[in-house]
């Protein structure tokens, strides 16, 4: 038995959430990776709409455990929040949770250090989600941060304050102003929450899982563009995204990965600052932007919208060696006249490159188009993917021939029923 893993192939908001929701059934545990209340994943059925932050996608489904791996930065109020919130709406998701004694706390001092450098790079700023997730990475790596199995400790109380203290010497070089204290009222509360949860070894649980040859399904956040390696530095976020990420952040070994589920948008978008070759900043970027309600699911901030690129998406598919591709929102570009997808990208000398370079710098980088005939059909009565008309058709099969993996699964709508599959998947077949 191995592990599958779900990610996204752009600069995130794919369309995760929905698909690990479609797929857990298929799965007795979900598990998270990397990243943390950065992320907003999004669910819709039985007319509701769920967001979720730091919890697995699999929590809608009674027999789905969810795990929230070692790779996480995890942030006990916003956890609290989450749960409170579903408890509210008659889920329990505590259950069926089990958190990482080894992923990392974010505490109040994270997310004011997050605000302070952001607010010191002014126009250069990341656009970061201001969750702490950067500086709680930073104190991962520096080997000074905490871990959520510290607050089973006695000392964990001194431990905190070492931390804060050092943090408020930062914060000061920053000429940075705060209030601290309800921030760590909300902390002390959360943490006392945390302790009642399943607090496990991961890694452990999931080898067990492994032994007993149950399937697994790692479940990424944020996408293979905003990577700390490979994403357009340094507009990326703080963690491996791709799927070398769900090894370290479970402790998975990588002979034990299976599929890898690449999963990406019909067209692009991005929340935050950086290099976007195709963005469309003219009435087409809004129309996307406004069918695709393109508004981050975590800040609420409008998203870049632009076109599919294939480079970035050639480039993604080989750093996570997809073995399936889905594609996501088809839906929003029903009805428009021509679509365009970018192919290779000119440099300023005049060569065509159908990689990403090194400096992904919008002004040395002019995205060159095919234009293809866009498709129009009732999204309603469009039950079997070979119904579609033939440019819909077309479209997939030019992104398989660019990217070399076959595209199995075509979502339509946000529901879990607006979901088609290729006849012949492995996702048919199972
Ligand atoms: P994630 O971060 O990758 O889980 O994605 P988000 O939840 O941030 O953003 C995806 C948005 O698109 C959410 O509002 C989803 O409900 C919605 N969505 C997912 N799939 C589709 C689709 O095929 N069509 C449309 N129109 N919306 C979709
Ligand atoms: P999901 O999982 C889209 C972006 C932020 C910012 C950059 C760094 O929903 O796809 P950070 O807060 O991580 O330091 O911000 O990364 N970003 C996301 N964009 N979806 C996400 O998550 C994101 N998580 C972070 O907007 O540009
Ligand atoms: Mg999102």
């Amino acid at each position: 038995m191995s592990v599958d893993v779900l990610l996204g192939l752009q600069w995130g908001d794919e369309g995760k959430g929905k698909i690990v929701d479609y797929l857990a059934p298929k799965y007795n545990v979900i598990a998270r990776f990397q990243g943390g209340p950065n992320a907003g994943h999004t669910l819709e059925f039985d007319q509701t709409k769920h967001v979720l932050h730091q919890i697995p996608s699999g929590v809608f489904r009674p027999d789905a455990k969810n795990v929230i791996g070692n790779g996480v930065v995890l942030d006990p109020v916003i956890l609290q929040k989450e749960i409170v919130e579903l408890q509210n709406k008659g889920v329990d998701p505590t259950r069926n949770l089990y958190v990482s004694k080894k992923a990392q706390l974010i505490l109040p001092t994270h997310r004011l250090l997050d605000a302070a450098y952001e607010q010191a790079k002014g126009d250069k700023k990341i656009g970061s989600t201001l969750k702490g997730i950067g500086p709680t990475y930073q104190d991962k790596i520096g080997r000074l941060g905490m871990r959520v199995g510290d607050v089973l400790r006695n000392d964990f109380a001194e431990l905190y304050q070492v931390r804060v203290d050092e943090h408020k010497k930062k914060l000061a070089s920053y000429n940075y102003s705060y209030d601290l204290a309800p921030l760590e009222q909300d902390f002390r509360q959360a943490v006392g929450f945390l302790k009642t949860l399943k607090l496990i070894d991961s890694e452990i649980y999931l080898h067990d899982q492994l032994d007993q040859q149950i399937p697994i399904l790692a479940e990424g956040a944020q996408g293979a563009l905003l990577d700390i390696d490979f994403g357009s530095y340094p507009f990326v976020t703080s963690s491996t995204t791709t799927a070398a990420g769900a090894c370290t952040g479970l402790g998975i070994a990588p002979r034990h990965i299976g599929e890898v589920f690449g999963i990406f948008k019909a067209y692009c978008t991005r929340v935050g600052s950086g290099p976007f070759p195709t963005e469309l900043h003219d009435s087409l970027g809004e129309e996307l932007r406004k069918k695709g309600s393109e508004f981050g699911a975590t800040t609420g901030r409008p998203r870049r919208c632009g076109w599919l690129d294939l480079p970035a998406l050639n480039y993604a598919v080989k750093l996570n060696g997809v073995t399936q591709l889905f594609m996501m929102k088809a839906d929003v570009l029903n009805g428009m006249d021509e679509i365009k997808v970018c192919t290779h990208y000119q440099l300023s000398d005049g060569s065509e490159i159908d990689y990403i370079p090194y400096d992904l710098r919008e002004e040395e980088v002019k995205p060159i188009y095919r234009t293809m005939e866009c498709w129009d059909f009732d999204l309603n009565a469009a039950d079997n993917i070979s119904d579609l008309p033939a440019s819909f058709h077309r479209y997939i099969e030019f992104i398989e021939s660019f990217v070399k993996v076959p595209i199995n699964l075509v979502s339509l709508g946000p529901k879990r029923n607006q979901t088609l599959l290729r006849q012949g998947s492995l996702l048919a077949d199972a």
